[in-house]
């Protein structure tokens, strides 16, 4: 196998995380155009591409792999996923209100929970990916390495 799914979406987590520092410097510099669409890059790459691919690929698996009923991690972080989307619409609101200082409250909200997230998704469900799903992951990194390619 030429690739590691758990590798390939922790370098995806760090990607994403530069992408919103990128955001963040724009904004700091008052370049507001570049930080809305550099923030719209980020929320395209990491809820269309990387939360997608979670949620309809690997999650699923994830859970079978598990067996029961009850998918506690997954739930957590589903919701992790939906309670990140809003902040990420109110970054935007606040580049359009040219409003720094906002968006640096909603940022330092947004990496905290995202490095929460990342942690437990690393710990918890990467290291189990490659068994859990049938074909070891490479459609997953195959979507993921596509998205990539869209967004730089
Ligand atoms: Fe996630
Ligand atoms: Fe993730």
């Amino acid at each position: 196998m030429a690739h590691d799914i758990a590798n390939i979406l922790q370098q995806d987590h760090e990607r994403l995380d530069r992408m919103l520092e990128d955001a963040a410097q724009a904004v700091q510099d008052a370049r507001w155009e570049e930080a809305t669409k550099t923030l719209e890059s980020f929320r395209r790459g990491i809820v269309e591409g990387h939360m997608a691919v979670e949620e309809s690929l690997l999650f699923p698996a994830f859970e079978a792999w598990e067996g029961g009923e009850d998918h506690a991690l997954t739930a957590l972080l589903r919701k992790g996923h939906r309670d990140l989307q809003v902040f990420f619409s109110e970054m935007a609101d606040a580049i359009t209100a040219h409003d720094a200082e906002e968006f640096g409250d909603l940022l330092s909200t947004v990496q905290t929970i995202l490095k929460q997230h990342d942690a437990k998704e690393e710990s918890e469900v990467y290291p189990h990916l490659a068994e859990a799903v049938a074909d070891g992951g490479e459609l997953a990194a195959k979507r993921l390495l596509a998205g990539q390619e869209q967004g730089s």
